[in-house]
């Protein structure tokens, strides 16, 4: 069932919350591929009912990034949902969200900040102000929704730790569940970005699955220093690629580390004709 209403949600949420039934809710925002499929899939197996919320949220867009063009396909969004057997899509237009006619800006709204230490890193050094927008549509939905689980994806690790650190930090009383990442058989990780790739630059784009994968191999062969498994990025990359970062850190805090361990997560951001691609490999 196609929702685009909040109270509308709200009321079939109510019905389910008086049978005794469990909600668990997949944030996404559309263009769905085998990578949402499979957080869809892992929610059907967990829960009574399940929501997919199909929203592309501007305020987690930064002005130069590509919020006008990001993919929109809601009419085969909801086909592949429907097959999935779920529930609810709910598919709020910005207005619903954030009020008729809002002036999208932390002057204005209350959005929700995660700590600093959390957003100064990785993907939030270039994208400054992303992880409030993400945290701020996330604990909406949330509160819409009042799922008792949500379901995200290892592929945005940084976004995942973030979540789950706002669970704890608001007592938000919801299970975060974390998917694996759904790669295609040439090792690319799935992404709606990947659509903006030509067949030449998804060849390229291969490269960020080879990095990890060889950290992933060196580690294992006895290498920990992170420098020296840094430093192995170089033997892949060429003037087709436009490196953001490669970093070895905590699978959990995102903390810095100079050693490798089995609790080390190797994540990282790259351009392919300019498309921003990220991809991310435990060590263990
Ligand atoms: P979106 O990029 O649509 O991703 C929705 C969910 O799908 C995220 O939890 C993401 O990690 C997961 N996902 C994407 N590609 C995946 C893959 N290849 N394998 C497994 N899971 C994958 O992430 C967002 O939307 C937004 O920031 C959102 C959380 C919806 C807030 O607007």
């Amino acid at each position: 069932m196609l929702l685009h209403r909040i109270e509308e949600v709200r009321e079939k949420i109510k019905q389910w919350k008086k049978e005794g039934l469990s909600v668990g809710l997949v944030p996404t925002m559309g263009a769905l591929h085998a990578g949402h499929l499979s957080l869809i899939k892992k929610a059907k197996e967990t829960c009574d009912k399940v929501v997919v919320s199909d929203f592309v949220n501007p305020i987690q867009f930064g002005p130069s990034e590509d919020f006008d063009k990001y993919p929109r396909t809601l009419d085969a969004d909801v086909n592949l949902c429907e097959n999935e057997g779920v529930d609810i899509v709910f598919a709020p237009s910005a207005n619903e969200m954030y009020g008729e006619g809002q002036r999208l800006s932390n002057d204005i709204l209350t959005y929700v900040c995660p700590p600093f230490f959390y957003v100064n890193t990785l993907c939030g050094k270039s994208r400054t102000g992303h992880f409030d927008g993400v945290c701020t549509v996330v604990l909406k939905l949330f509160n819409i929704v009042q799922p008792e689980y949500a379901f995200f994806g290892q592929k945005d690790a940084q976004q995942v730790i973030i979540i789950k650190k706002m669970v704890k930090d608001l007592n938000v009383p919801i299970q975060i569940i974390q998917c694996p990442i759904v790669r295609e058989d040439t090792g690319l990780a799935l992404s709606s970005r990947n659509k903006y790739l030509s067949e030449d630059g998804k060849k390229d784009a291969l490269v960020l699955s080879k990095i990890l994968n060889n950290i992933k191999s060196c580690y294992k062969n006895g290498i920990t220093d992170v420098d020296a498994l840094k430093e192995t990025a170089y033997n892949f990359l060429t003037d087709k690629h436009d490196m953001e970062y490669l970093e070895i850190v905590d699978k959990n805090t995102l903390e810095n580390k100079t050693k490798a361990d089995n609790n080390s997560i190797a994540l990282i951001a790259c351009r392919v004709e300019k498309v921003r691609l990220i991809d991310n490999i435990y060590l263990e």
